[in-house]
């Protein structure tokens, strides 16, 4: 059974037509990432399902509720993070964690949480003194405190230092392990590239590709990016077809054939004796792919 099944969703906010018609249905234990660029519609997207705003057409059903029908059993069920939360902010963290969870039938233990997300050393400070990543750590905290069934988290990352990303990631992945289904937003390709199942693109107001992050935007057939340096010698004699002198002047080589390429490359840098100095061998990575889709890249 489908937890989220959206189809043919729309909204404006008067002329603006933020949602022009979109469906996608997620799986139970999923992990589904909604990406586009800024003003794409995905929080909007994200606050229909959540009951947060009333759709202009189309059908929403999430875990078998509607959501703007704002049932309490449903709100029960599932966990938001909001892009912007407006939190009492002369709460301490261990308070705000404590209220927020006795809004909630079963709800974890305030400890644990914020043990998971790594506020230990904040656990009496008034959230107004939060560092902006500390805040959003405590967000997180108060999106799963309800041990939600659904949990919907937008750019739940935003502002995290590298290492607070990963602790980030593991939460999401433990949350994923033990059943529960995960709608995420986020602008760093590498987080969903690494959490996602699914993701789908959207641009205004529209999906436009939507696959495994392995799969999107024909990503698999792409050309493979080999580059190196070698000084002193002429490409010339290499023999392929795709080269050319990037930054640097480091050579860069599109193959469709990686493997007989390398070859090839490698055995006329051993008979020329030279070095392929930072050799390199890369698929085009979701965010150049992303970029393609969104027409946001330069070239
Ligand atoms: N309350 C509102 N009133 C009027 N227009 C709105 C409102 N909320 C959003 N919009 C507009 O709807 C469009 C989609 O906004 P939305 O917040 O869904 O984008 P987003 O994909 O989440 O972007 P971001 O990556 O910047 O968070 C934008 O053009 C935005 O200006
Ligand atoms: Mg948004």
């Amino acid at each position: 059974m489908a937890i989220i099944d959206v189809e043919n969703l729309a909204k404006s906010y008067g002329d603006v037509h933020a949602v022009r018609g979109i469906d996608f249905h997620v799986e139970q234990g999923e992990i589904f990432a909604l990406l586009g660029p800024n003003g794409a519609g995905k929080s909007t997207t994200v606050e229909i399902l959540e009951g947060h705003r009333a759709r202009t057409s189309g059908s929403v059903s999430v875990l078998g509720y509607d959501p703007t029908e704002r049932d309490r059993a449903y709100r029960e069920r599932i966990g938001i993070v909001l892009q912007e939360t407006a939190v009492e902010d002369q709460l301490s963290v261990k308070e705000a964690i404590d209220i927020y969870g006795s809004m909630y039938p079963k709800h974890r233990a305030t400890g644990e949480l914020i043990e998971i997300v790594g506020l230990e050393a904040k656990t009496d400070a008034r959230i107004k003194t939060l560092s902006g990543g500390q805040r959003r750590r405590l967000e997180l905290a108060l999106g799963i405190v309800g041990d939600p069934d659904l949990i919907f988290l937008d750019e739940p990352t935003t502002g995290f230092d590298p290492s607070a990303r990963r602790q980030a990631w593991t939460i999401v992945e433990n949350l994923a392990s033990l059943g529960k289904t995960i709608l995420l937003t986020t602008h760093y390709m590498d987080e969903a590239q690494h959490l996602a199942n699914r993701v789908a693109v959207m641009a205004d107001g529209l999906i436009v590709a939507e696959g495994t992050p392995e799969s999107l935007g024909d990503r698999q057939s792409k050309k493979t990016v080999i580059t190196f340096v070698a000084v002193g010698v002429s490409t010339d004699s290499l023999g392929l077809a795709d080269v050319s002198t990037g930054d640097n002047g480091r050579i860069v080589i599109s193959s469709d054939e990686p493997t007989r390429d390398l070859h090839t490359i490698t055995g006329w840098a051993i008979s020329a004796g030279v070095e392929l100095t930072d050799l390199s061998v890369t698929r085009p990575s979701l965010e150049d792919v992303y970029l393609e889709l969104t027409g946001s890249n330069d070239e």
